[in-house]
């Protein structure tokens, strides 16, 4: 038999989840690393099929669980198309283990973090009608997300009167969204200085309760501290790793052992859930790490799924550099305080 047939063979025992015979073929040293014309793995094949045993061993031969074929499609895509929650399960398990081995491997040092977003401020931004873009094209923020800022600002601002907190002002939609909720105290963290030019031109100075911090939210952290606690943040920033939420989240809740921006009890808090936003996979294993490092925090995460179909449409993205959410469903984080 020669090494392609088995090959062949390999993809389609794969395909039709016949796990001991992939097994057998792995066992005779047939190659796991192959595709076929459309770029498909034997992880694509293992997931179509359902057998999550077949997922799970075509795993364990090598093959990465965030593979891609040549449309994009992750095997979770192919898992999903046929209702196999098994299959796409064992994906997510994967890679939440392979996500938090890398991490530990390959901690960005916070100055490496600091530099790519000092890069993103010091370029330019543009508005332009329905988006915000920097130098590059990228989407720093779209109009398509105002009906998920709404639903974030009705979460971390249930009442007038409280303090609230919002980090990254954009193009001011939630700080909109949050202003029409009347907080007592409306604190907006914002480092670019073209969006902060922005802001003040319109008069978001002098709105009721309003206080403009300009500069990085990291730098800027004993005086956000000082106008708080806040009964509700929202954070949503541009040019930053996950690393830097993480840290947000640290200094939000106080693991640093200083006063929790969060009140407590009673405060809530949410953040854009962009993790991974253009593939399911990606995103779903992302939020199972983001709740488990809240977790260890002392924060309760609840997920409420938003469909956001919009994000479909090739004409949303029309000058944009690269679409930075593909997913036809949003989970919207809304965090509080455990044993309250
Ligand atoms: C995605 S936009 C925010 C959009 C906003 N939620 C809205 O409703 O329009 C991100 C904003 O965070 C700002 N930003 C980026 N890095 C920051 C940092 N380290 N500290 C504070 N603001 C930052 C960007 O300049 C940008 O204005």
């Amino acid at each position: 038999m020669s090494d392609a047939t088995k090959e062949a063979q390999l993809l389609a025992a794969c395909h039709a989840g016949d796990c001991a015979r992939v097994r057998e073929l792995v066992a005779q040293g047939a190659e796991v690393f192959v595709t076929d014309e459309t770029g498909r793995t034997a992880l694509h094949f293992a997931a179509a099929s359902g057998s999550a045993e077949t997922v799970r061993l075509v795993l364990e031969a090598g093959i990465p669980w965030n593979a891609l074929d040549a449309g994009s499609y992750t095997a979770g895509d192919y898992a999903e198309a046929g209702g196999h929650g098994a299959a796409y399960d064992e994906l997510v398990q994967a890679g939440i283990r392979a996500e938090m081995v890398l991490r530990m491997l390959n901690k960005e040092p916070a100055e490496a973090r600091a530099a790519a977003n000092e890069d993103y401020l010091a370029q330019p931004v543009e508005y332009s009608g329905d988006k915000l873009l920097d130098a590059e094209k990228n989407g720093v923020m779209m109009s398509w997300e105002a009906p998920l800022m709404e639903l974030h600002a009705q979460a971390v601002c249930a009442a007038p009167g409280g303090a609230v907190l919002n980090v990254g002002f954009g193009m001011g939609i939630v700080d909109a969204a949050l202003q029409a909720r009347q907080p007592g105290r409306h604190v907006i963290v914002e480092a670019h200085p073209d969006v902060y030019q922005h802001m003040v031109a319109e008069g978001w100075a002098a709105r009721p309760g309003v206080h403009i911090v300009f500069g990085r939210w990291q730098d800027k952290l004993a005086e956000i501290r000082a106008l708080g606690p806040y009964d509700g943040i929202f954070f949503d920033t541009f040019g930053e790793f996950y690393q830097d939420l993480d840290d947000f989240h640290r200094a939000a809740f106080a693991a640093d052992g200083a006063e929790p921006l969060l009140r407590r009890p009673g405060g809530i808090y949410s953040f854009f859930n962009g993790l991974g936003g253009d593939h399911k996979l990606f995103h779903d294993v992302y939020c199972d790490i983001v709740c488990a490092d809240l977790r260890a925090l002392g924060i309760d995460t609840q997920f409420a799924r938003v469909a956001s179909d919009v994000v479909m449409d090739e004409a949303t993205w029309k000058g944009v550099k690269r679409p930075y959410w593909m997913i036809k469903s949003y989970n919207l984080p809304t965090c509080t305080w455990a044993r309250e």
